[in-house]
């Protein structure tokens, strides 16, 4: 068992970094937590608000790629649990600005696990948690699915990058016996969320009445897990996981990504109360992502047994537990999606 009491989560302000501060904040009071997150069109701290004064909680607003930063923070707060959410996360902007990912994903995981094994040395009273992505597993076909024992095989800059982490990550465990954890999730959906990603930007279109961009055919699947059940993954394994230990987290709940949208559409019509079908008539089948993965599915066999992990969350509740937060966080959604998501946005129509 490792007990945390002094910890470093990375990209705190982001959507699963964020989820799992204002789920842990406040159900562990005696643990100090410090979020270092660089704030970068994807983190926000309005996603805080609710623990922004807790007494155990305090934000750095810095680079992890920046040594002597993350040097002091450690001589500062004696960490002894870093959980590392920072990265540039989305595959459609990797392909557009590939070396952004290879900073952060790729430096910035290294200077982090450097500055670890610099103020930690051989103690094994820490832990070293690094959250990665099933994506580092390549793609699919139709049967089958990833689990801890799957080669590498990743297809985008972004999950290329993450692949590197990882590697670095077990790297570190290899060779200077730093105490490491990887998990690798499927997609995750749910509160907080960037709307680049499908899920929040479907719910945002539909609500606007703006076209609901499906990428080729439709046909790809994806994995989906409600964040707030990988947050208790991350938990779990930071407390009772084995160092040196890899640990695939999914939901079970595989969709091809026209069965998502049409979804979200219906759920976004009842919500509004509006007549059905208004929403699936905004559906508009656009060029397909370059090198865009086919299928994701995660086995999380190992996690379930060996920590006793189960989702709480069913997709279908999931969702509609969802398109409502969404719905009724019009602000929220209104603020992050400012002037440079709009040009993003503009860009990426532009390239279709
Ligand atoms: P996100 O893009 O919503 O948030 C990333 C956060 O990192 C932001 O707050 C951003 O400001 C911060 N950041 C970026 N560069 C930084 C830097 N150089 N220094 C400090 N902070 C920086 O990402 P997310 O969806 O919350 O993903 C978090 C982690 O989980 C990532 O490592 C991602 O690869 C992994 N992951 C995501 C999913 C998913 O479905 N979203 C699934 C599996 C794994
Ligand atoms: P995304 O949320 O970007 O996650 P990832 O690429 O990391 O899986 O995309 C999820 C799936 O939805 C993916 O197959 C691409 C597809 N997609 C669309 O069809 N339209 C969109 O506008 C977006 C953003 C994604």
């Amino acid at each position: 068992m490792h007990q945390p009491r002094s910890v470093l989560v990375t990209g705190g302000a982001g959507f699963i970094g964020s989820n799992f501060l204002l789920a842990l904040v406040p159900r562990y009071p005696k643990v100090q937590f410090v979020n270092l997150d660089l704030l970068t069109y994807a983190g926000n701290l309005l996603n805080l608000q609710s623990i922004e004064d807790a007494p155990n909680y305090t934000f750095v607003h810095g680079d992890i790629a920046d040594a002597d930063l993350v040097r002091q923070l450690f001589d500062e707060h004696r960490f002894d649990t870093v959980v590392h959410f920072a990265a540039e996360s989305h595959v459609d902007r990797s392909i557009l600005d590939p070396l952004a990912f290879v900073r952060t994903n790729v430096v910035g995981t290294a200077t982090l696990l450097e500055a670890a094994r610099q103020a930690w040395g051989d103690r094994d009273d820490v832990r070293f948690h690094h959250v990665s992505t099933d994506e580092v597993f390549g793609s699919l076909g139709d049967t089958g699915a990833f689990d801890e024992a799957t080669p590498y095989d990743p297809r985008s800059p972004y999950s290329a990058s993450k692949a590197g982490s990882d590697h670095l990550a077990r790297a570190y465990h290899h060779t200077y016996g730093l105490p490491v954890t990887i998990s690798n999730c499927s997609n995750n959906y749910g509160p907080f969320q960037f709307p680049e990603k499908l899920v929040p930007l479907v719910i945002r279109n539909a609500a606007a009445g703006e076209p609901l961009p499906v990428y080729g055919r439709g046909k790809n699947t994806r994995d989906w897990l409600h964040v707030a059940d990988h947050v208790d993954a991350l938990d779990l394994i930071l407390r009772e996981g084995q160092t040196g230990e890899t640990y695939a987290i999914g939901g079970r709940a595989e969709r091809r990504n026209i069965e998502v949208v049409e979804t979200l559409a219906d759920l976004v019509d009842e919500h509004l109360g509006r007549a059905p079908g208004t929403a699936r008539d905004l559906i508009t089948f656009v060029t397909d992502r370059p090198g865009h993965d086919w299928r994701y599915a995660m086995d999380p066999a190992k996690i379930e047994r060996t920590l006793n992990w189960r989702p709480a969350h069913s997709f279908e509740a999931g969702l509609r537990e969802t398109v409502g937060w969404y719905l009724d966080n019009a602000e929220w959604l209104d603020a992050v999606a400012d002037a440079s998501y709009r040009d993003y946005y503009a860009t990426q129509y532009d390239a279709r």
